[in-house]
C-alpha cells in the first residue's frame, strides 16, 4: 500500500506513509554476474520543476501461508524508520478482500498503530497491485516466513494439476501460494528526507497502470506495461539493472516473456511496431519472487520496489522495472532510480 507520487496531491510536501514489505535475505541467492556487466548510464529521471519523490524505507511482516499463523503486532514491530507519527501527513493502504466490518482498514490501521488522529487515511484496492496503487497514489521482519517450500524437481514433478485436471501444468509447485503478510513504506518529497536526516533508498519515478481483456490476456499486464513505461522514462531495456516482476504462476512469466518477445503479439493485440524483448533472466527476481516468497495480494506491490531498491544498492545499478498483473486483466509498471550512494 503506497501514496499519491502525483505533483499536485498537496500531501506530497512532506511524508506518506505507505502501508503494505522487505526483502528476504534467506532467500538471497548470490549477487548474480558482475554489476560491472551493467550498462552504466550516466543521466537520472530528474525533471526539471518536478519534485523528487523518495523511498525511505520499507518493512513487511513475513508473509506466512494463510490461515497457519496469526500476525501479533506486524508492521509496528518494524522500527526500521522511526519517523515521529505527528510528521506523516497522510496515510494510504492497498487492500484487496475488504472485510465487511471494516471499511476504511487504512483509518483502522493507523489508529491502530498509534499514529495522530488528525492523519487521515484512506484505503485502495486494485486486486494484485493495489499496493503498486498505494504507493502510486501517495527491515527487519518480525519472524521468518514460512511460505518458502524447499523441494526437488523430482518432488514437484509428482505434483497434480491446480485447476485443470488431469491436464493441467499450473501445479502448487508453480503458483504462488495464499498468503497472509503486510507490508509499509515511508515515502517522503526528497528534501523532506534529508531535512529530516534520513538516507533515501531510492527514487519512485515514472509508471504506468494498463487494462486489457481479462478473458485471454489475464496475466499479460506486465507485457503492456512495460514498454509503456519504458517509454515514458525515456529508457530502454538496456538502461534497466533488475526487474522485479510479480509471479502469479511460473506460466503467467512465461507467457509474458513470449509475449514481449514476439513482434507478432506487438503489433496484433499492442498496436506497437516492435516487440520489446523479455527481460534477461540474470536481472530477474534474483532474490526470490512472489512463487518462492508468497504473494499477499495487498502487500506484494511494496516487496517488489523494496526489492528491487535494495537489489540497486548492492549491485550498483541505477534503474529499477517492477511490473505486476492482477485480477480483471490489469496491470502495472514503475520505474525505481537508485539513491546515488
Ligand atoms: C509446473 O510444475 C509442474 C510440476 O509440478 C510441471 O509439470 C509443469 O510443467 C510446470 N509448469 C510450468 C508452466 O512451469
Amino acid at each position: 500500500m503506497i501514496a499519491h507520487q502525483d505533483a499536485s496531491s498537496s500531501f506530497i510536501n512532506s511524508l506518506v506513509w505507505v502501508p503494505s514489505f522487505s526483502f528476504m535475505p534467506i532467500l538471497c541467492l548470490p549477487w548474480p554476474r558482475a554489476p560491472h556487466a551493467w550498462t552504466k548510464s550516466k543521466k537520472t529521471l530528474a525533471k526539471p520543476n518536478v519534485r523528487n519523490i523518495v523511498v525511505v524505507d520499507g518493512v513487511r511482516t513475513a508473509f506466512l501461508q494463510s490461515g497457519t499463523s496469526t500476525f501479533k503486532s506486524g508492521l509496528c514491530k518494524c522500527k526500521s524508520t522511526s519517523v515521529p507519527k505527528e510528521v506523516v501527513d497522510y496515510i494510504i493502504f492497498g487492500t484487496v478482500i475488504q472485510e465487511v466490518k471494516t471499511s476504511n482498514v487504512a483509518r483502522e490501521a493507523a489508529l491502530g498503530a498509534g499514529f495522530s488522529d488528525k492523519t487521515p487515511a484512506h484505503t485502495v484496492t486494485m486486486a494484485c497491485i493495489s499496493a503498486n496503487q498505494a504507493m502510486t497514489t501517495g527491515k527487519d521482519t518480525v519472524t521468518k516466513d514460512n511460505g518458502i517450500r524447499p523441494s526437488s524437481l523430482e518432488q514437484m514433478a509428482k505434483l497434480k494439476p491446480a485447476f485443470i485436471k488431469p491436464y493441467g501444468t499450473v501445479t502448487a509447485a508453480n503458483s504462488s501460494f495464499l498468503t497472509d503478510g503486510a507490508s509499509a513504506m515511508l515515502i517522503m518529497a526528497e528534501e523532506k528526507a534529508l531535512a529530516m536526516g534520513y538516507k533515501p533508498k531510492a527514487y519512485l519515478r515514472d509508471f504506468v497502470y494498463v487494462s486489457q481483456d481479462p478473458k485471454d490476456q489475464l496475466l499479460l499486464g506486465p507485457t503492456y506495461a512495460t514498454p509503456k513505461v519504458l517509454e515514458k522514462a525515456g529508457l530502454t531495456m538496456n538502461d534497466i539493472d533488475v526487474y522485479e516482476f510479480h509471479e502469479a504462476f511460473s506460466g503467467q512469466i512465461l507467457a509474458n516473456f513470449k509475449a514481449m518477445d514476439s513482434d507478432w503479439f506487438a503489433q496484433n493485440y499492442m498496436g506497437r511496431k516492435t516487440k520489446v524483448g523479455a527481460p534477461p533472466l540474470e536481472k530477474f527476481n534474483n532474490w526470490g519472487g512472489s512463487l518462492s516468497l508468497g504473494h499477499p495480494f495487498g502487500a506484494t506491490g511494496c516487496r517488489l520496489v523494496m526489492a528491487a531498491a535494495n537489489r540497486l544498492r548492492k549491485g550498483g545499478g541505477q534503474y529499477g522495472l517492477v511490473a505486476a498483473c492482477a485480477a480483471g486483466g490489469q496491470g502495472h509498471a514503475m520505474i525505481v532510480e537508485a539513491y546515488p550512494k
